[in-house]
């Protein structure tokens, strides 16, 4: 099985690149590589390559700048991927391509199925959406998968912004009153391959690791697990703050945006690990050993 992947320089995409190197005639393009932006570039390089799978990693994922570049995101998260489905649709090839819990405006109180209405309150949110509406709208059984709090070892998230704090003794804080669920990029990378098959899971696909936490919980237990790993630490506890104190930010972010995985699990017979476990995992693996 052939496979590209886009936005191979970024968290989730580095990932997939070094996991399924071995497994898979495998290419792979950064954004100096490969810009979405550029549309003719996007076409004319894609059209002369070979795959099976398109997996679309790449994204303008700065939230508070998709809001002033509001065409800018709608380019890269909508535009592109609508081209990237019609050339996969001429090569009968499957797009899996990444999406996100802010499609969601985060009113609901329990996980948000594939079925929820999405309702976007930012513009990020309205153009990954959009993106989303173009890749169905191919209707080739492409696949969008709906992920949320990525994190993992190839570029630097929340939680490892949280750690680094923690190891130079600043002032720990964060948000107590936002929920959702971590997703490691490696029980991404190991969950995907079932969905490599044209005739298995076209549509939307939620997938995160299993629970709800604030961003509060979710730092208290990665300063907990550093602490268990021997990795010292000058601070230990997680101050909260309240999501009304964030002034700073430009963009709306959803209060609460858990995505339910039970279709996954109905699909796949499997459960994703809870999120304390891949937490716990990936500190063991990537701290421990520093
Ligand atoms: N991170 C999260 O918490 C989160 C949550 C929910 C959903 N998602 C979704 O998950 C997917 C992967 O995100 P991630 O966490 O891996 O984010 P990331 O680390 O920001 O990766 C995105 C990649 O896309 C690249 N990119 C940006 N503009 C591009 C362009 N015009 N052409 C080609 N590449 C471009 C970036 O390159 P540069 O950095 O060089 O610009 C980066 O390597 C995205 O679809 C995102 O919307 C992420």
């Amino acid at each position: 099985m052939k496979i590209v992947i886009l936005g191979a320089g970024g968290r989730l995409g580095a990932s997939l690149m070094r996991e399924y190197r071995e497994k898979y005639d495998l290419a792979g393009f950064d954004h100096a590589q490969f810009d979405l932006a550029n549309l003719d570039d996007v076409r004319g390089k894609l059209s002369a390559m070979n795959f099976d799978v398109l997996i679309n990693a790449a994204a303008f994922t700065n939230v508070d700048a998709c809001e002033t570049e509001r065409d800018r995101a709608f380019l890269i998260n909508a535009e592109a991927p609508a081209v990237l489905a019609g050339i996969c649709n001429k090569k009968d090839a499957k797009l899996i391509h990444f999406s996100t819990d802010y499609v969601f405006d985060g009113e609901k109180r329990a996980p948000y199925t594939e079925e929820d209405q999405a309702n976007p309150i930012s513009a990020y949110g309205e153009s990954k959406l959009a993106g989303e509406k173009c890749v169905l709208a191919a209707d080739n059984g492409h696949l969008v998968v709906r992920v949320s709090w990525v994190f993992g070892p190839d570029r630097p998230s929340f939680v490892d912004a949280m750690i680094k704090r923690a190891q130079q003794g600043e002032k720990i804080d964060a948000i107590s009153d936002k929920f959702s669920t971590p997703t490691y990029t490696h029980d991404i990378a190991d969950m995907l391959p079932h969905f490599f098959d044209r005739g298995v899971g076209g549509g939307i696909l939620h997938f995160a690791n299993s629970g709800k936490c604030s961003w509060q919980e979710y730092a208290q237990w990665a300063l907990d697990c550093c602490c268990d790993a021997g990795l010292p630490l000058k601070g230990t506890t997680v101050g909260g703050l309240k999501l009304s104190e964030m002034t700073n930010w430009v963009a709306r972010r959803p209060v609460y945006s858990v995505l339910s995985t039970a279709k996954y699990a109905e699909l796949t017979g499997r459960a994703s690990r809870a999120w304390r476990d891949a937490v716990a995992d990936y500190i063991t693996r990537f701290y421990s050993k520093k």
